[in-house]
């Protein structure tokens, strides 16, 4: 940092290299005096070194730094007031606050560039399926036989899909994160459905944010292998580990959280174990908002809770996901719920008109004469049942009119070749 700065009004973000998802804010007449006062600590290790993630000069400290106490108030640690939690968005949050500030002078020094959390890229761009040599029907028999369970969901993802909703449907709610991890001791072990619901945890007006880690045979976000409760309740923060407990969402404990305290349950569930789960969540009768696989409303164990209605498909689709290496891995999976959408952007994406407006390329009849439509065609004076991909059940066509005609996937055989498994629905 510039010398002639070093003394004058600021407030600043420091943290420790030890401690990645934290961070203190405060203020100080000589930035470099501060500084040194932080790596000089005692009890402090020597290679937990402190450096500035942001330093602004104000034109009145003392006020600068109570508005953020204020404003953050449900980021700050219980116990030493100084310490906020801390990811990439979090600091740009705390960052905007103070620059929009009329107190806030000028930015002395703000941290080149965040660190990288992934560590490489895998598999970047998805090739077509021409290049993969794929059929569509192999893609969907890939895409339903994903087993492996630590995909980890970005944060991305989850403010995306949160942010298509109504806010209120969140105030006054205890939402339970069933299979994440609370905060470890760094941004990489940390679900990011709980890093999302405490950002925003004011924001929201959430009462309430319970998740459960579990103690299974892999070590989820490599926190530990017993299970445990995190609880966040207003600006009281505990975590326990029952004797006994695994943190198994069918766990008697996990399913006393469950019936006796959430409204909502957010979380993207072991893929393994999708049927054991949906059962579970929509048999509690809980509001939930959940990742599972793509090909679920073509999946003969999924299609009767599109039939009833029981479930939806929520707004977007997620391709990426973090491995336990922290590297991007690739599954197809979508958002499901049964909270109120309003505006599906999607049913936009539907082209409803007369079969025979249809185009003979997005049209054809199999070996039964059952009509199939591709492209998310979907012919509006059909009365009989026709078959569907998954995609404009994904689009909202169960919205637009149209019920499931059966409860099984329907496979189309022409000329006696089976196509890509489809589902059978109807004009209503
Ligand atoms: C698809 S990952 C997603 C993790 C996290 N929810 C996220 O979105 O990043 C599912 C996680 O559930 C864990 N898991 C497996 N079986 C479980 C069970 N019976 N109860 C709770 N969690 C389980 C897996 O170890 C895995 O880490």
């Amino acid at each position: 940092m510039a010398k002639a700065t070093k003394t004058g009004q600021f407030v600043y973000i420091v943290q420790a290299s030890r401690e990645p998802t934290r961070c203190k804010i405060g203020k100080t007449n000589d930035t470099e005096r501060r500084l040194a006062e932080y790596n000089r600590m005692t009890g402090k290790s020597k290679d937990n070194r402190y450096e500035y993630l942001f330093v602004a000069q104000v034109s009145d400290m003392a006020p600068m730094e109570k508005a953020i106490k204020n404003r953050f108030a449900i980021l700050r640690e219980e116990k030493s007031r100084e310490i906020y939690f801390y990811n990439h968005e979090l600091f740009r949050q705390y960052v905007d606050y103070i620059k929009k500030s009329p107190l806030f002078v000028q930015e002395v020094f703000i941290q080149p560039t965040a660190p990288k959390t992934l560590t490489k890229i895998v598999k970047r761009i998805t090739p077509t399926l021409k290049e993969r040599g794929l059929t569509r029907k192999e893609v969907l028999q890939k895409a339903q036989k994903v087993d492996d369970d630590e995909f980890y969901t970005l944060y991305e993802d989850i403010e995306k899909e949160i942010a298509c909703y109504d806010k209120s449907i969140w105030r006054d709610k205890t939402v339970f994160c069933n299979c994440d991890d609370a905060v470890g001791k760094d941004e990489t072990r940390t679900s990011a459905f709980a890093l999302y619901f405490i950002s925003h945890f004011t924001d929201l007006g959430l009462k309430k944010l319970i998740c459960t880690h579990y103690s299974g045979a892999v070590d989820l976000f490599n926190a530990g292998t017993s299970g445990y409760i995190f609880t966040k309740d207003g600006y009281t923060e505990i975590t326990i580990s029952p004797k006994g407990y695994t943190g198994s969402f069918d766990h008697p404990l996990s399913l006393k959280i469950l019936n006796e305290e959430t409204d909502i349950v957010c979380t993207n569930p072991p893929f393994s174990k999708a049927r054991d789960y949906w059962k579970l969540i929509i048999g509690s009768g809980k509001q939930f908002l959940i990742v599972s696989n793509i090909a679920n409303p073509v999946t003969n164990a999924f299609i009767h809770y599109f039939r009833d209605k029981k479930v939806w498909a929520g707004h977007n689709r997620i391709d990426q996901y973090l491995n336990p290496k922290r590297q991007l891995v690739e599954a197809s999976g979508h958002w499901y719920c049964n909270l109120p959408i309003k505006n599906r952007a999607k049913l936009g994406h539907l082209t409803i008109i007369p079969l025979k407006d249809i185009p003979d390329a997005d049209k054809s009849y199999d070996d039964n004469k059952m009509l199939l439509v591709d492209n998310c065609y979907i012919p509006s004076d059909y009365k009989k049942p026709f078959a569907v991909s998954a995609r404009p059940i994904l689009n909202g066509v169960l919205e637009s009119g149209y019920d499931i005609y059966a409860d099984k996937g329907y496979i189309p055989v022409i000329n006696r070749r089976e196509k890509f498994r489809r589902v059978l629905i109807q004009k209503a």
